[in-house]
């Protein structure tokens, strides 16, 4: 979803609205199949929002930052791990032990993650970039971004493209990645 702003401010708020939903399935009770559901727009959100980030943001700080190279290397190593859990959450219950680890790994991982892209990677970026830059990043990002459908409210019945990205089983992580990069596509 759009926010508008620079590429900086666009992304900060992906991070907040990602930490709301983590606040969010936090507090439903374990085994609560609401937890299913949310979990299910984090994945979408945190690969919608990696994916812009890898498309945009990332090259872009390969290019201007002294060092980017590295720290771009980091960040998608970070993503990886993050979609790794991801993908093992996708076939799991709410009321599965194995659901409750993995929602804690990933919220540990992530909230490192903003952590660093904000005290690090962004203040970095926008000592290099013009206001004009990061303006036309933000609205990259922002285009990416709206190719995946976004579920507005938690629980919401699912209507199409929603329903047909939230499709029952595995695949979730992948189905999100190609609908936003247009990976698979001729
Ligand atoms: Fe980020």
């Amino acid at each position: 979803m759009g926010h508008g702003g620079n590429v900086i401010e666009e992304l900060k708020a992906d991070h907040r609205e990602v930490q709301a939903m983590f606040d969010q399935i936090n507090a439903l009770p374990l085994g609560n199949a609401k937890r299913r559901d949310i979990a299910d727009e984090i994945t979408i959100e945190l690969v919608r929002h990696s994916v812009a980030e890898e498309m945009y943001l990332y090259p872009a700080v390969r290019e201007h930052v002294p060092g980017g190279d590295a720290m771009a290397d980091k960040e998608i190593a970070d993503h990886s791990k993050v979609e790794e859990m991801l993908k093992q959450l996708e076939g799991l219950d709410a009321d599965r032990s194995e659901f409750d680890t993995l929602i804690t790994g990933i919220i540990a991982e992530v909230v490192a993650h903003v952590t660093d892209e904000e005290n690090r990677l962004f203040p970095a970026l926008a000592q290099v970039c013009s206001p004009q830059q990061l303006d036309e990043l933000g609205d990259k990002v922002r285009s990416a971004k709206a190719k995946a459908p976004t579920r507005p409210h938690p629980g919401a019945p699912s209507t199409p493209p929603m329903n047909k990205l939230v499709a029952p089983g595995a695949g979730l992580v992948d189905r999100a990645r190609d609908m936003i990069s247009g990976r698979g596509r001729s």
